[in-house]
């Protein structure tokens, strides 16, 4: 068969190219891809992720036995409900179940209704309103715009200044802009302990477990500066397993996807649920519609079954076959533009961007280019490439990828030196 990725970062990268390994895949498509992904053998496709006319003629045309979103940015400009319409196969949700994502007070109203742990908070569109609340409940507080927001929505306030600032970026300044609709915030309790990612496959009112992961969402060392999509993860997560798996998929999966289905909206796709771990259990801090990135870079070495199948069977109705390796570990590192997650350079060599052969290294491409012929890269974006590597443990892991990186230093690039450390202190 032959399929189509709609995305063209790290994520899609690794889906496609684990797509292409398995027996029963002819031709796996990206759209639109990037330059590196042809050196793979996935076919890159001239169009945009949101074109969703041209995306479903391709689909017919080249007679595409299903589609896989990666990103979310499709689903909400009803790129998926397209594919629905024409009676095309899609592993996606509908825009409506994507709400999950980017409506942050919808994600938190079902989760309220549906008793998911989560954070308490409280929803507003007056500032004024909102401030009170906040002198009421007191700091560390969090502020969340809702709608997609690109990252750039959520600040965590250590004093009333920094409150104060957001909610007036995101409720006053936000009224400015003409959009017709009512800007809102969800003021949240702030939550101590450590973030994990948790992946299901799901279909309608039944879930498979997806992987396991940490994400590393600052961008520098230790935890430092500003937030960003993602520096680097591994899976497993040594020191929060089959328990915190279980407790995930009983408690938040199963309710969520019950309730989008009472309210008319069954879920279809991957679901990403982002949790911290508190004292008190484990709490939601946000879900999203789709895999993560660069979870999903890592998570897919440690799958042992075929992810094409896996899908296949998700789509005709049966129960898939989901197999995870049960030793060893999978980590990697973003290397990311100088300057990101703000402004960046652009259009610097990135060289061949070739592992070599037998290192068992990966290098999974984002933000890149075709550079002076079809085998040299440029940058062209934030977060540029992850370089991973699976290892009896995370030290051997670390170890391959970070040697790697110091021996291929590329000039105007940064990544953090720290992914995997806290797998690392907790078994201290
Ligand atoms: P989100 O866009 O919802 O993933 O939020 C971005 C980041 O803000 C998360 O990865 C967390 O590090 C942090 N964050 C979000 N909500 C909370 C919360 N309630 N308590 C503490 N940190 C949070
Ligand atoms: N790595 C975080 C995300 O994909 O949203």
């Amino acid at each position: 068969m032959k399929l189509l990725v709609i995305g063209s970062g790290g994520r899609e990268h690794a889906i496609a190219k684990k797509l292409l390994e398995s027996p029963l895949v002819k031709a796996v498509y990206c759209a639109k891809g990037n330059a590196r992904m042809v050196l793979d053998g996935i076919q890159i496709v001239d169009i945009d992720e949101t074109d969703a006319t041209s995306l479903v003629a391709f689909a017919q045309e080249q007679e595409i036995a299903w589609t896989f979103f990666g990103p979310e940015i499709p689903l909400f400009h009803g790129v998926s409900d397209a594919f629905y319409e024409a009676g095309l196969q899609v592993f996606a949700p509908s825009k409506a179940a994507a709400k999950i994502e980017y409506s942050k007070d919808f994600a938190k109203q079902l989760m309220h209704k549906y008793k998911i742990p989560t954070a308490t908070s409280a929803t507003f569109i007056d500032f004024q309103e909102a401030k009170a609340y906040i002198e009421k409940v007191g700091l560390p507080i969090v502020i969340k715009a809702d709608g997609l927001a690109a990252g750039k929505g959520v600040v965590v306030a250590f004093d009333m200044d920094e409150a104060v600032e957001a909610l007036s970026s995101m409720l006053i300044d936000e009224s400015y802009k003409g959009s017709n609709q009512e800007a809102v915030v969800l003021v949240e309790e702030f939550l101590e302990g450590e973030e994990i990612s948790i992946f299901a496959f799901v279909d309608e009112d039944k879930a498979y477990f997806a992987g396991i992961s940490q994400d590393h969402k600052r961008a520098f060392t230790n935890d430092l500066g500003p937030n960003t999509g993602g520096m680097g993860a591994y899976s497993p997560v040594p020191h929060y397993g089959q328990e915190i798996i279980d407790e995930t998929m009983k408690k938040v999966v199963q309710p969520l996807i019950k309730g989008l289905m009472e309210e008319g909206s069954p879920y279809h796709g991957v679901l990403y649920v982002g949790l911290m771990v508190t004292k008190e259990g484990i709490k939601v801090i946000e879900f999203n519609a789709r895999f993560g990135d660069p979870e999903t870079q890592v998570v897919l070495q440690r799958l042992d079954s075929d992810l094409a199948k896996i899908i296949s069977d998700i789509l005709s109705g049966y129960n898939p076959t989901i197999k995870w390796k049960s030793h060893g570990v999978s980590l990697g590192v973003v290397v990311a533009a100088e300057g990101y997650p703000n402004s960046y350079e652009s259009g610097f060599s990135l060289g061949t961007l070739q592992v070599p052969n037998g290192s068992q290294l990966q290098l999974f491409a984002a933000g890149v280019t075709k550079g002076t012929d079809d085998t040299h890269f440029n940058a062209k974006g934030g977060r540029l490439f992850l370089v991973g590597s699976e290892g009896d443990t995370i030290e051997e892991a670390q170890q391959r990828v970070y040697s790697y990186l110091q021996d291929t230093a590329i000039p105007h690039t940064f990544y953090r030196t720290d992914i995997g450390k806290k797998a690392l202190q907790a078994k201290l």
